[in-house]
């Protein structure tokens, strides 16, 4: 990983190489942190940042799930968020906000041990690559089933949820594939590692109901850019045959960005490459990001 300057701990910006925490911090040992990823993109007028509010909101969404109050408000966030990248000098960067259960009692209980929050940025390219954002990527559907709401909340953003993706990840890339679909409880699909996903049908669009997902920012960008391209667009259940007989899938997320799917457990999906919607959702996701789109410049926190 590339060092940086600084990194925000609880409202000080500290060194990079001085930014460390306690060994027996909670977090660490029983996975009690709730965190955001949040991208910020050169626009003309400068760096923006993302769907900001919208982030924030899920975050303290998370937190509410989870009871863990954040010491910090929403406006004292962005605004750490903002410093910290003026504090890095980046253009173009991924923002990681983090709240954790610090260093107190250890024990499963948390509530002894304080609450620390942290925003760290740094540059991050194509999640899945360049390549992957034009020609595609396989996917595998995984053999471990998504954390769902009685045991784990998807609808958090927790640290703890991504010990299932992590495993989903790791066995998709063993076996040769680029990212893992995980189904949910019942065996209908839910959503990538770290990313939404969607599939096209005869010129409708797809994408798994909300039950067991993380309700994702780009999810509902994607959804939004489509509606006001005027097609349709259905949160249903989705079963992996519907993903093989697809005319086109894609990943939604905010480090995946739109990254077509062009295979899924040796299935070809369409023709093979990206397809002509996929294509079209992405162009104008990029141009919106980057502050080219007036229809969508209240997304865009201006540094
Ligand atoms: C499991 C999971 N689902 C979906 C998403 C997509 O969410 P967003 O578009 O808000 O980044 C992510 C990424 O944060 C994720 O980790």
């Amino acid at each position: 990983m590339q060092e940086l300057e600084k990194i925000w701990i609880n409202g000080d910006l500290v060194p990079w190489k001085e930014a460390k925490v306690h060994v027996l911090t909670h977090a660490l040992h029983y996975g009690t942190a709730i965190f955001e990823g949040i991208r910020c993109y050169k626009t003309n007028s400068g760096p923006a940042v993302f769907r900001l509010q919208d982030h924030l909101k899920r975050l303290y969404d998370s937190a509410h799930i989870v009871r863990m109050a954040i010491p910090y408000s929403p406006e004292e966030l962005e605004k750490g968020i903002i410093d910290t990248i003026k504090a890095n000098k980046l253009e173009e960067c991924y923002i990681r906000p983090i709240v954790f259960r610090g260093y107190g009692e250890m024990g499963i209980d948390p509530s002894s041990c304080g609450v620390d929050c942290v925003i760290a940025v740094w540059r991050w390219g194509a999640y899945m690559g360049e390549k992957g954002i034009k020609e595609g990527i396989r996917a595998k559907i995984s053999s471990y089933t998504r954390t769902y709401v009685n045991s784990g909340s998807p609808r958090a953003k927790t640290s703890a949820n991504y010990l299932n993706s992590s495993l989903a990840k790791v066995e998709a890339k063993d076996l040769g594939y680029d990212e893992a679909i995980l189904l949910d409880i019942n065996g209908f699909v839910s959503e990538g590692s770290g990313e939404n996903i969607f599939y096209v049908k005869d010129g409708v669009i797809f994408t798994p109901h909300p039950y067991s997902i993380l309700l994702g920012i780009t999810r509902d960008t994607v959804i939004k850019i489509a509606r006001k391209l005027g097609m349709e667009v259905k949160e249903t259940l989705c079963t992996r045959d519907d993903l093989y007989l697809a005319d086109e899938a894609f990943f939604t997320g905010t480090a995946a960005e739109i990254t077509p799917i062009i295979e899924v457990d040796g299935r070809t999906i369409g023709t093979g490459k990206r397809g002509e919607i996929t294509r079209l959702l992405q162009e104008v996701f990029f141009r919106a990001a980057k502050g080219e789109e007036p229809d969508y410049e209240s997304w865009l926190t201006k540094l």
